[in-house]
């Protein structure tokens, strides 16, 4: 009988030596929690395609954002529905607009909260497009632009902590960086969605943000699914354009695209956990399918393995309580148990 000499299983004898050589961690100081903030009072409407996520109205906001800073999430990302909307979605720059309400009332709750905002015109505008539709139906790529870098100034001018541009209009990260620093905000960094495909897996998303496009879809904008190297191109772009940090979304049918961009350029990645990957772990954990707590862990740790520096997502909450319950595990298991440890016996 010949023997392995090599015997990786040694290293997985037991949680201490497992933990020792664990290579990658997922830390709740990498969370991006998404929030959805809409008009009136009263409202903590549950989305019914993303359970446990819901539309916040303005009073209803400062439990919320309680909640998160005692988890310890460092940072929102912010969406708004406005109750009116037009051609061009201005409301997306109105300084009483709701995102820039909702700022105001995020950081008088907790000033520490790291507030990144949304921009794209979407959830304003009456046709549900990211930006100025033609007559021919199509969106105008620089009329968008200055569009977009006016809803970006309102939101820094509000108090906003970051920009995170989601449109995919070609040279918006410039536009928004010559904006924001002419008018004195040099500090707010860009979040750019730059490698942004058009995916089926935001349809909860727009059911919670009300912006589905009333006619035609995202694909004259958004990224074909099938492309990588245009990944690269992208990510190019928005670096020579000033982001700060990139993003990959959606992020689990992309993850060699999250590792191909985190190797490629030397700036932080994000990626976006989105609405429909969260469904269907939710709707999986309900028919008692799957073990949610260990698939949405393992999600996220794979996210991290691929080389996302930062996630966004909407299991941030639970998965911040799952990650301390397991610290506080561990003061108790300090003391490993020696009977693991004992050298197996084999009969030769
Ligand atoms: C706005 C925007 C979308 C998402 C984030 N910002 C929707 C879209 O592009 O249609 C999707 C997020 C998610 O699905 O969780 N443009």
């Amino acid at each position: 009988m010949n023997y392995p000499t090599r015997r990786p299983r040694r290293l997985r004898l037991n949680s201490v030596i497992r933990g020792m050589v664990e290579e990658n961690h997922l830390e709740i100081k990498n969370f991006i929690y998404p929030l959805f903030v809409v008009e009136g009072k009263e409202i903590k409407k549950e989305i019914p395609s993303m359970p446990g996520q819901h539309q916040f109205s303005l009073d209803k906001l400062s439990y919320e954002i309680q909640e998160i800073s005692k988890l310890q999430i460092p940072a929102v990302l912010l969406f708004g529905i406005p109750s009116y909307k037009d051609e061009t979605g201005s409301e997306a720059w109105n300084p009483d607009g709701i995102i820039q309400k909702a700022i105001k009332i995020i950081k008088k709750e907790n000033p520490e909260l790291l507030v990144i905002t949304d921009v794209c015109l979407c959830e304003y505008t009456s046709h549900g497009h990211c930006g100025v539709i033609e007559k021919n139906g199509m969106v105008n790529n620089d009329k968008t632009l200055d569009l977009l870098a006016r809803e970006a100034v309102s939101h820094a001018d509000a108090g906003a902590d970051m920009i995170a541009p989601s449109d995919m209009m070609d040279g918006r990260v410039g536009r928004i960086r010559t904006e924001l620093d002419s008018r004195g905000f040099q500090n707010i960094p860009i979040l750019a969605y730059s490698v942004k495909y058009a995916s089926a897996f935001y349809g909860p998303f727009r059911e919670a943000a009300e912006s589905t496009p009333q006619f035609g879809d995202r694909k004259g904008y958004q990224m074909n699914p099938a492309n990588s190297r245009e990944a690269v191109l992208e990510s190019d772009l928005d670096i020579e354009e000033g982001a700060d940090i990139l993003m990959v979304k959606p992020a689990l049918a992309y993850m060699d695209v999250i590792q191909k961009i985190k190797e490629k350029f030397n700036l932080p990645l994000a990626c976006y956990n989105v609405s429909g990957e969260y469904a269907m772990v939710k709707a999986a954990a309900q028919k008692g399918w799957i073990d949610e707590k260990r698939v949405v862990l393992e999600i996220l740790t794979g996210l991290k393995r691929a080389g996302a520096d930062l996630i966004i997502s909407y299991h941030a909450k639970e998965a911040a309580v799952w990650l301390k319950e397991g610290t506080a595990n561990l003061k108790f298991e300090q003391k490993p148990d020696r009977s693991e440890l004992k050298p197996v016996k084999i009969k030769v």
